[in-house]
């Protein structure tokens, strides 16, 4: 045995010992995520609204989930990274505070089309409207998929208050009010009015 191994604890010891590298890895982690993560659930610029943003609408949350339900994420971001290309092309880069009432968020990396999170404002309702119908009627070389069912279907208006019921318990402030009549204030509204509502709201604080 060399010196170095007969000292018990040593360096080699841990090197040849699967166990307590193993253990100490772990540790060594556990440490580390802690340092790194803990904090952020103290912050204020991670935890608290970036003046301006606002829990969204029944009509608006409603197209969140018809966002998710048709997997726009799997091509589009919502994520705008402080590099100046991007910064160029879509405008301010996303901060933590635009994202805190996002359950989940859908922030992404995936971008087969373009980033949407400043998407708002960006075009007119009819532009989406047909746009989602049909991209090519409106971006002819366009490779993203027709939606024209969203014309046709109506928003599932029963679903939303206890939807926004959950989302108050994870700390989203919806008033008794506005879960009270969330119900009727999308009823008879189609599934495209609501994926518009939606697009048309991202970004708009820090425009
Ligand atoms: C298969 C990938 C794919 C999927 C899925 C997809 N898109 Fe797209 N999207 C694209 C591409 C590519 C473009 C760029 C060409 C164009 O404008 O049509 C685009 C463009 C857009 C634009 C215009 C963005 C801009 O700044 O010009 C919007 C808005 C949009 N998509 C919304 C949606 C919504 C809402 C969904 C889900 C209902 C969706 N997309 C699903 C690929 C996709």
């Amino acid at each position: 045995m060399s010196d170095n191994n007969s000292k018990g604890f040593s360096h080699a010891s841990v090197e040849t010992n699967n166990f307590l590298m193993i253990v100490l890895i772990l540790i060594a982690v556990a440490f580390g995520g802690l340092v790194e993560i803990v904090p952020l659930f103290f912050q204020k610029s991670t935890t608290e609204p970036v003046t301006g943003v606002k829990p969204l609408t029944a009509l608006q949350l409603a197209g969140r989930d018809i966002y998710v339900r048709e997997g726009c994420y799997n091509c589009h971001s919502q994520m705008i990274r402080p590099f100046r290309a991007e910064t160029l092309r879509y405008g301010h880069y996303s901060v933590a505070g635009e994202s805190v009432y996002d359950h989940p968020f859908q922030w992404g990396s995936k971008r087969t089309g373009p980033d949407l999170a400043r998407v708002g404002g960006k075009y007119s309702d009819e532009w989406h409207r047909v746009h989602l119908n049909n991209p090519r009627d409106v971006v002819p070389e366009s490779n993203m998929p027709e939606y024209p069912w969203l014309l046709k279907n109506t928003v599932d208006a029963a679903a939303m208050p206890a939807h926004m019921k959950a989302l108050r318990t994870v700390g989203v402030p919806y008033t008794d009010e506005e879960i009270a009549k969330a119900s009727e204030d999308v009823t008879g509204k189609t599934e495209m009015e609501a994926v518009i509502a939606f697009l048309q709201s991202l970004g708009l604080a820090l425009k």
